[in-house]
């Protein structure tokens, strides 16, 4: 949600700016503005649309400048447009403000402050922020970095900001709570960059400051980072990273889109993803943070999944793959509603919190009350060093790469892989798989990668069936056992991105409500594989075709029933069951990726959507 991109140094910081910015799209990007300072004197452009549009606006003209903050916004308060877009001024124009998050106060504060006689011109709790950093400032007569950190102690909700006052143009002021913000040292302090994430900065420093919850950082040319605790001011001392990032992993390399790219970078992110952990010539599973806790996780009486979208799909994945495997309960739960529904949690609980972005709010929050009930909490994230990475007691990551398309594709198969290590793992330590089958998994898993690019193939199949439907109001997905968490996860992709209406259901379920919509214009996505409860899906089939509906199956390579009865048949190679949704996930997120690009949307950034929901 909302990108911060800025630069102070000795460099032209709009390039560095505008680029960054488009770099951080993913996170929002119904407005975009941009404020650049030369000379001690600022210029401000602000537009509804993208960085692209702010580009247009800004021409070539005036941009010569050291000093810039940049933002591209997915609107919280206030609708998108020109002037609710970021940067905010305050009302005597010497303070500037770029922020990603929310004021739950604001409106308290902003009445306070109109009745002081301040003035807004946007609806946006950002201005009011900025004006009440302004108001500290005048009135104790003290620096912005007291200012800020004192006007933080009045606030309610989450940031990320970057202010700085025109007066002191060699000096930005930095804080977050709740929203992620990492910064960028150049050689000798001569340079600075800020940033919602580090790849607006990767070509130019490969040492970054991620600021912790509640820290507040001044940057100031020649002069090392200071970092304090918002609270009380106290000292912190920085803790300075060497970027793992390069320039190649964020850009398309040929694909028209990230979506396609991040689609066909699955086999290596798969095999990424368990390299160093599935060590198939020893055979054994290894994993640091399951090793050091394995009498917590082999004495669980349950585990508690939280996640949202994508990520709960995995966790939903992972219900089968633990209680299946390692016959361990297991409950899945919507972070949003498990956090605020007093939840009952026992002592040997074990929490697991799933997420790509590690930035999740209300995944983030579900830590927090699972750890304030003395709970175990295990993380499963793709992006190191995020929020939800520091905030678990351990985990495991996802070495996806970094996802840029906002529909998650290689994110939700590397969650599987991980958590099927686990699963399996514990099924083995546990009695509950013997060694050889255990053996037989772990051959098998050291396949899958091949496997995934194999099924990659059915990419032109796919594409066929695509222009087929691609103008259907409605699309059924429907799949048993493990492939119904893959069903949710097609629909999901589906509607996100071309905005056809598509729902989920486990096959059977059909016929208790959903056969209702059955006829001759109804697409149906059906996952028969080979050993999902095939002779049950074969009859949820013929259900499907005798109300006419027309169906498009996955199937096994080689399947002859289905292929009788189906309309259109993709076919995938055949693996252990558990193993089923790396494969028959990949078709799904094709079909969606290709119905989008035919009906001409935006399948980066589709509309309404961002990356990192860092809100409620
Ligand atoms: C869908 C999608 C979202 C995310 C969800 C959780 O394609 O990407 O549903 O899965 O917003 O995000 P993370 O995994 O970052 O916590």
């Amino acid at each position: 949600m909302c990108g911060i991109a800025g630069y102070l140094g000795y460099r032209k910081a709009y390039p560095i700016v505008i680029n960054g910015l488009q770099r951080l799209e993913y996170r929002g990007y119904d407005s975009a503005g941009i404020v650049l300072m030369n000379d001690n004197k600022l210029t401000l452009h602000k537009t509804k649309g993208k960085v692209s549009d702010l580009k247009e606006l800004v021409g070539q003209e005036n941009i010569e400048a050291n000093l810039a903050l940049g933002h591209t916004r997915w609107a919280t308060h206030g609708i998108p447009n020109d002037i609710n877009s970021h940067p905010h001024v305050s009302n005597s124009g010497n303070l500037v403000i770029v922020h990603n998050g929310i004021i739950e106060n604001y409106n308290t504060l902003k009445k306070e402050l109109l009745a002081r006689g301040y003035s807004f011109k946007s609806d946006t709790d950002t201005e009011v922020l900025i004006n009440l950093i302004e108001e500290i400032k005048t009135k104790n007569n003290c620096k912005l970095e007291k200012a800020v950190q004192l006007a933080l102690t009045n606030i309610f909700g989450a940031y990320a900001i970057a202010v700085f006052d025109i007066s002191n143009p060699d000096e930005i002021v930095v804080a977050r709570l709740g929203s992620p913000i990492a910064i960028g040292i150049g050689d000798n302090n001569s340079e600075f960059f800020v940033a919602s994430d580090a790849s607006p900065f990767i070509e130019y420093t490969k040492d970054a400051v991620y600021l912790d919850d509640e820290e507040l950082a001044i940057i100031k040319i020649g002069e090392d980072i200071r970092v304090h605790k918002i609270k009380d001011n106290s000292i912190v001392e920085p803790n300075i990273q060497e970027l793992q990032l390069n320039l190649e992993q964020i850009e398309k390399g040929g694909y028209d889109h990230f979506m396609l790219k991040e689609i066909h970078e699955q086999p290596n992110a798969i095999l990424d993803t368990y390299r160093g952990r599935l060590l198939p010539e020893k055979g054994i599973i290894k994993m640091g943070s399951v090793d050091n806790n394995i009498a917590k996780f082999l004495n669980a009486n349950r585990i508690i999944i939280v996640a949202c979208g994508t990520s709960w799909h995995a966790g939903l994945v992972a219900e089968y793959l633990f209680e299946d495997l390692a016959r361990i309960p297991v409950e899945v739960e919507y972070a949003s509603e498990f956090r605020y529904r007093n939840p009952i949690i026992n002592k040997g609980d074990i929490i697991i919190a799933i997420s790509q972005s590690g930035e999740t709010a209300d995944t983030l929050a579900a830590i927090k009350l699972a750890k304030s009930q003395g709970a175990f909490v295990f993380g499963v994230c793709n992006v190191v060093g995020s929020s939800i990475a520091r905030e678990t007691d351990t985990g495991a990551y996802t070495h996806a790469g970094p996802e840029i398309g906002v529909a998650s594709t290689k994110a939700f198969t590397t969650q599987i892989t991980v958590l099927t290590l686990m699963a399996l793992k514990l099924g083995n330590l546990k009695g509950e798989i013997s060694n050889s089958q255990f053996h037989n998994y772990i051959q098998e898993m050291s396949l899958i990668p091949s496997k995934v690019e194999e099924t990659l193939k059915v990419n032109n199949i796919v594409e066929e069936i695509a222009a087929i439907y691609k103008d259907a109001p409605n699309c059924l997905y429907l799949g048993r056992g493990y492939n119904f968490p893959v069903a949710l996860e097609g629909a999901l992709k589906l509607k996100e991105i071309s905005y056809i209406h598509a729902e989920g259901y486990p096959a059977a379920e059909m016929k208790h409500g959903p056969i209702a919509l059955i006829d001759e214009s109804m697409p149906v996505v059906v996952i028969a594989t080979k050993k999902g409860h095939y002779d049950k899906v074969v009859s949820n089939i013929q259900e499907i075709k005798s109300r006419k509906g027309k169906i498009i199956a996955v199937v096994t390579e080689g399947d002859t029933i289905v292929k009788d009865l189906a309309d259109h048949i993709i076919e995938i190679p055949e693996t252990l069951e558990a193993f089923t949704p790396l494969l028959a996930t990949i078709p799904l997120q094709l079909l969606s990726y290709h119905i989008a690009v035919m009906r001409n949307c935006n399948v980066d950034q589709p509309r309404n959507l961002a990356k990192s929901v860092t809100v409620e």
